[in-house]
């Protein structure tokens, strides 16, 4: 009943040492949400590239409406009607929302930019998102998901008839998420087709209509989504059998009652965090849990030394101790691996190798520099351990899929070899093995005596994760939950602020 939109056929695109795609096979029809899946790596993003113009592709054909386009430019496949927001937000962060909105098509005559046609727009863009949001307000003071919702406010600016969208939902909270959905259905209804790229299983089976797996840039098969189980679509997208025994909890034993490794009393800072007391101890996973927006990020921000706290302090295995810099931190033994991969994490020209390296060498100090055997040899050992895919050491980072990338980001920190380390949405952008591996990973680290503070969206993943749990909720430390009182329910009650 539905036409056929969008057909991509025999689509192959090589890169230096990777085949990323081979004969990949692809349709959209006008008025369903097709929804594009696979591991890191697999090849999703780049499909996505070659049809927006990003990169040629090798070889294949592209029809919309059935006549063949070959867009040489992102611009001109927007022209065509193929409206994108890609995987790594590219906006700019130092202009403020209307202008990263309308940006490179702003409304103005003779080399005037006209203001008011371009809030007018900008605002017109978010109200059919129905986001609220300052229009005026500089990018970079909003939160990662609100960058994100501007983002896709951009992508609907022109009149599309194919919104693709690689991992819209990365950093948005269930609510935001749910007005997506909203949105994406209401897109539907009109007759737009929509290309959905995530993760998360549960979206997958909320919205969309078909999807389609890759696996190793190859086309696995493409399912009407009711048809097919959660086991069978994981086992398509791993390429091996899947058993309920894979996703069970590795819970980790209570904390003993030692003295802690990193304390802080009353730490707080005036509109970020309310004052807080929390101590994490060697080998336990303890979370920090709360919406987003509760004072998650801020407090380890705080702990981290990258803001500064205008209360409190900070001891180390009962020394009290000055964390005035990210610099001091690390010198103590703490390490932060940052939610936000683009603007803190990714050195997006540098290779693998520096990018793992980084924050080795700047607690070594320029004295006692690694050797190249040495970098090498470590990069190796990092890129086996988490099943980096890269095709070598030496390739620039930003040519990595961004699950790999959040992967790199990890091992940096692990390199090293901290006492406390602060994992903030490790897993965000990770396919499902490799969430798995984190996680058994996260249980090696406890076991190895680290203290693990392990914050996370997925209130499951706390709860498989975590010995202890505290709880933020509107900028304050409201609750602490441990051992067999963490379940989602609670917790979700407690996040919430709800009674039980
Ligand atoms: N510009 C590039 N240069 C070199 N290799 C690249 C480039 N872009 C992608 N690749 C490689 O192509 C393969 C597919 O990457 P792609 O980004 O399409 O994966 P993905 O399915 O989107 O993964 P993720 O879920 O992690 O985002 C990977 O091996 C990646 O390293
Ligand atoms: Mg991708």
């Amino acid at each position: 009943m539905c036409a056929e939109l969008l057909e991509l056929r025999g689509i192959g695109k090589a890169f230096p040492g990777v085949v990323a795609l081979a004969g990949v096979d692809f349709t959209v029809r006008a008025g369903e949400i097709h929804a594009l899946l696979g591991e890191n790596g697999a090849g999703k993003s780049t499909l996505i590239k070659v049809l927006t113009g990003v990169h040629p592709a090798d070889a294949g054909e592209i029809r919309l409406n059935g006549a063949v386009i070959r867009p040489g430019a992102p611009k001109e496949a927007e022209r065509l009607g193929v409206s994108t927001v890609y995987q790594e937000v590219n906006l700019v962060p130092s202009l403020s929302v209307a202008e990263n909105i309308t940006l490179g098509r702003q409304p103005g005559r003779f080399g005037f930019l006209n203001w008011r046609a371009i809030r007018r727009r900008a605002r017109a863009a978010l109200a059919r998102l129905e986001v609220e949001c300052d229009v005026d307000a500089e990018l970079g003071s909003l939160s990662v998901a609100r960058q994100q919702m501007v983002a896709i406010a951009r992508a609907l600016d022109t009149s599309a008839r194919l919104l693709v969208l690689d991992e819209p939902t990365a950093s948005l909270d269930e609510k935001e998420v749910a007005e997506l959905f909203g949105l994406m259905r209401k897109l539907r209804a009109e007759g737009m087709g929509i290309v959905f790229v995530t993760h998360f299983l549960d979206q997958v089976y909320t919205v969309s209509d078909r999807l389609t797996v890759l696996r190793n840039g190859q086309l696995v098969g493409e399912y009407v989504t009711a048809d097919l189980s959660r086991l069978e679509l994981v086992g398509k997208m791993l390429g091996r059998e899947v058993s309920d025994a894979d996703f069970t909890s590795h819970v980790a034993a209570p904390a003993a009652t030692m003295q802690p490794v990193l304390a802080a009393r009353g730490l707080g800072r005036r509109g970020a965090i309310a004052p807080v007391d929390l101590a994490l101890h060697a080998g336990e996973v303890a979370g920090l849990g709360g919406l987003l927006g509760s004072g998650r990020t801020e407090t380890a921000r705080l702990l981290f030394g990258i803001d500064a706290c205008d209360s409190g302090e900070i001891s180390l295995k009962g020394a009290t101790v000055r964390v005035a810099s990210p610099r001091d931190a690390v010198r103590l033994g703490l390490a932060f691996c940052s939610e936000d991969r683009k603007a803190e994490g990714i050195l997006p020209n540098l290779s693998v190798r520096e990018n793992l390296l980084v924050a080795l060498q700047g607690k070594r100090g320029a004295l006692r520099a690694l050797s190249p055997a040495e970098q090498v040899q470590l990069c190796e050992h990092y890129i086996k351990t988490l099943r980096i895919k890269t095709a070598d050491t030496e390739t620039p980072i930003k040519n990595l899929s961004g699950g790999n990338q959040q992967k790199v980001l990890l091992a940096r920190w692990l390199a090293t070899q901290p006492a406390v380390i602060i994992l903030d949405e490790p897993t965000r952008g990770i396919d499902i093995g490799a969430k798995q591996e984190i996680e058994q990973l996260i249980a090696k680290l406890r076991a190895d005596g680290l203290a693990v503070l392990f914050i996370s969206s997925e209130i499951d993943e706390v709860v498989r994760n975590c010995s202890r749990v505290l709880v933020l909720r509107e900028r304050r430390l409201t609750g602490e939950i441990a051992g067999a009182e963490i379940t989602s329910e609670r917790l979700m009650h407690l996040m919430a602020g709800t009674h039980e």
